[in-house]
């Protein structure tokens, strides 16, 4: 049955949100089930805005790229990230970049700016260079499964690059565990500190992740190094604005977080279609043969097969599969009226792969980027892995950056594959990661 999310106000021309009755947990189960079926099957019932209750929070979900425009440009500045994130990673990452809001995120988004930078991107590669051949090299070969290996890299390069600093085995392996632990807590479905349980420990670990920095910073501030720890404490604006001892922290650790795993959802992903698709991965591979061992930071550029496929695989399978917002006052929506306090999510599992902007969009096809075909380009927010609006990730250039260079090196050192019948089994309960962690028969050249 359908009834409305909220009745517009008298004399509105603004039509009210359509959504069900039933329940929120199956729902909300389904969602994270199959969220294709489930956009497919509310898109057929309902139109392209929608209802729901999801545990007590009413919510309006939509998936095409108009509607993204929308909210992520937010013109009104009528929606809030601070409260829609919060309510899925509230108290682990308290204060990160992509929780603040308006004037405030303007300011430290300005700052942080500075870390993202075309010489700071240049310092972090040659820090992970080496640190990246030296680690695909030791790969074992076999049956791996390359989500577990290419997690434990990116965690390395995040410390590496991150942080700067030599720990003793057993301290990184501490800061390791905290910052996993946090991560984890996050999508906790008790989400209350039970001891013992995932978001107990999350609270735990973020306490563990903030004195670990603070111990650090005197030391950071003292001497400047190429690494995001000591940028974030010298970082200034033109106005000459710095980060304080509170703000550093909040940052670093929500940057880490962000930086991880959307990092090694992306690989994997890509990895995976070229496993399905040895022909591009011999593209790809014929590239970076041709780049020479060390990838130079204009080499980057020149990847163009790696290219198509980063981008395809990204399209397929966006590591941030939708971003909410919260109105911040009553507003409106796609024409739709949004009562103050409601979170509006746009979905880009589901936008992209829109046929109105995209050829057969479950078939892998790379050469959808290629100049010629440009689908990407058929309207402003058809492809938008890295988000869009103020808060566009701002890690977009460093997250290619280390995906490429991962590649690069596994592609000269190795080749890979995967039963003809194999399809990654997806599990969308959180972000998207594959149940069976991807194995693959990996063979050195
Ligand atoms: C392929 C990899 C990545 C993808 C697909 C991705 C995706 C996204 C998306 C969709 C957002 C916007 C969220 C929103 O508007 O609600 C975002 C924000 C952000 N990302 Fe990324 N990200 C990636 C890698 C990285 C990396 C490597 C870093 C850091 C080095 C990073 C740092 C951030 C930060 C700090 C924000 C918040 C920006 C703000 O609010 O101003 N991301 N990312």
């Amino acid at each position: 049955m359908t009834s409305v999310l909220a009745t517009p106000p008298a004399g509105s021309d603004l039509r009210p949100v359509p959504c069900s009755h039933r329940n929120s947990v199956l729902e909300i189960m389904s969602m994270r089930r199959d969220p294709f079926a489930f956009s497919d099957r509310r898109l057929a019932e309902f139109g392209p805005v929608s209802g729901l209750d999801a545990f007590g929070v009413q919510m309006v979900i939509s998936g095409n790229p108009r509607a993204a425009q929308e909210l992520l440009m937010n013109k009104e500045r009528a929606f809030a990230n601070g409260p829609a994130w919060s309510h899925f990673i509230g108290p682990f990452f308290n204060r990160g970049i992509m929780l603040l809001d308006f004037d405030e995120h303007r300011h430290h988004r300005h700052i942080l700016q500075q870390a993202f930078g075309t010489t700071a991107l240049k310092g972090y590669l040659q820090e992970m260079q080496p640190m990246i051949a030296d680690r695909v090299a030791g790969l074992p070969v076999g049956t791996v499964k390359l989500f577990e290996q290419f997690k434990a890299l990116t965690l390395d390069v995040a410390l590496e690059v991150f942080l700067g600093l030599d720990l003793p085995k057993d301290e990184a392996d501490r800061i390791n565990k905290a910052f996993i632990d946090t991560v984890r807590a996050g999508v906790a479905y008790v989400r209350k500190p039970v001891p013992g349980g995932r978001w107990w420990k999350g609270l735990r670990s973020r306490k563990v992740l903030e004195e670990f920095f603070y111990a650090h910073i005197p030391a950071k501030r003292a001497r400047e190094t190429p690494d995001l720890f000591s940028v974030l404490c010298h970082a200034e604006s033109d106005e000459g604005h710095t980060f304080t001892d509170e703000d550093v922290v909040n940052h670093m650790i929500f940057v880490l977080m962000a930086a991880h795993d959307t990092s090694t959802i992306t690989m994997t992903q890509m990895a995976y279609h070229m496993a399905r698709h040895p022909e591009w991965q011999e593209r790809a591979r014929a590239e970076s043969l041709g780049l020479g061992p060390e990838l130079g930071y204009d080499g980057l550029g020149e990847m163009t097969a790696l290219d198509l496929i980063l981008k395809e695989s990204l399209r397929l399978c966006p590591p941030v599969p939708a971003q909410p917002r919260m109105a911040v006052r009553d507003t409106s929506f796609q024409g739709f009226f949004v009562p103050k306090g409601t979170i509006v999510t746009i979905s880009q599992l589901a936008s992209h792969r829109d046929p109105e902007f995209f050829t057969n969009p479950d078939m892998f096809d790379p050469e959808r980027f290629s100049p010629e075909r440009a689908e990407d380009k058929s309207h402003r927010f058809a492809w938008m892995p890295f988000g869009g609006g103020v808060h566009k990730c701002i890690g977009l250039y460093f997250g290619q950056m280390e995906i490429k260079t991962i590649l690069h090196h596994l592609l000269r050192g190795f080749e890979w594959s995967v039963p003809a019948d194999y399809q990654i089994p997806m599990d969308y309960s959180a972000l998207p990661v594959p149940a069976d962690k991807l194995p693959v028969t990996l063979r050195r050249r």
